[in-house]
């Protein structure tokens, strides 16, 4: 089973069939905090359409195009992050997410995006990431403006959602930001009590 630790409580595991019914009790019990934005949740009705989802992206992981994983917080199924397109000619990958309603407000996305984004860039050498959300979606926009990334614009009407086109906004950071940010935050972790002025020399 491929794992991505995250923190001493959670961890990120490739969705497998084992998984299929947490899947579907956590995607039944958080159906209208879900809805709103995300298409799929009304279509998985009985537990087998969460294992045909399981078998689909196991599939697709195999063909190096998606990789799903579960977010386990405390050996209890939390919520989903997904690489939704691996673009392995142009080294681009997109990531999507959601949480169970119980496990928002924690910083389990936020870390569990970075710790993602840490495997994406050196074990798979992805290059650029993006996330895509709504404007409205003010819970979502919030992980990619937290780990750095730049808004670069809007796409128009790319996402058909309750009968009707929503614009999304496109996130992305390289692999070059992200290590130069991750840089920024050691050496922030070193500097002395007093700030940089306290260094030797200045
Ligand atoms: C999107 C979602 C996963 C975010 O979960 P979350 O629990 O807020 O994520 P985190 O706790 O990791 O928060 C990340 C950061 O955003 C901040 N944040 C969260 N909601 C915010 C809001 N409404 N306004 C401002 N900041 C917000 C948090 O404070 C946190 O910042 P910090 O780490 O500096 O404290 C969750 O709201 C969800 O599952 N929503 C429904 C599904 C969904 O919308 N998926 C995305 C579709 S594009």
């Amino acid at each position: 089973m491929l794992t991505i630790p995250v923190d001493r409580c959670t961890q990120l595991r490739l969705l497998e069939m084992s998984h299929a019914q947490a899947m579907f009790r956590l995607v039944a019990s958080n159906r209208d905090h879900l809805r709103p934005w995300l298409p799929w949740v009304d279509r998985m009705r009985v537990e087998s359409d969460a294992e045909n989802y399981i078998l689909r992206s196991l599939g697709r992981f195999s063909a190096g195009t998606e990789a799903h994983f579960g977010i386990w917080f405390r050996e209890m199924l939390a919520g989903s992050i997904t690489v939704e397109r691996i673009d392995a000619w142009n080294r681009v990958a997109e990531i999507g997410y959601w949480l169970g309603k119980e496990f928002v407000g924690k910083g389990i996305m936020r870390r569990s995006a970075a710790a993602l984004i840490d495997y994406l860039i050196e074990k798979r050498a992805i290059n650029r990431i993006e996330i895509r959300c709504t404007p409205a979606n003010i819970s979502s926009q919030a992980i990619p403006l937290s780990l750095g990334f730049r808004m670069e614009g809007t796409l128009r009407e790319a996402a058909y959602l309750k009968g009707r086109f929503h614009d999304h906004l496109l996130f992305a950071i390289t692999a070059e930001e992200w290590k130069r940010r991750k840089q920024g935050e050691e050496e922030t972790q070193c500097l002395p009590a007093g700030g940089p002025s306290e260094l030797p020399g200045r």
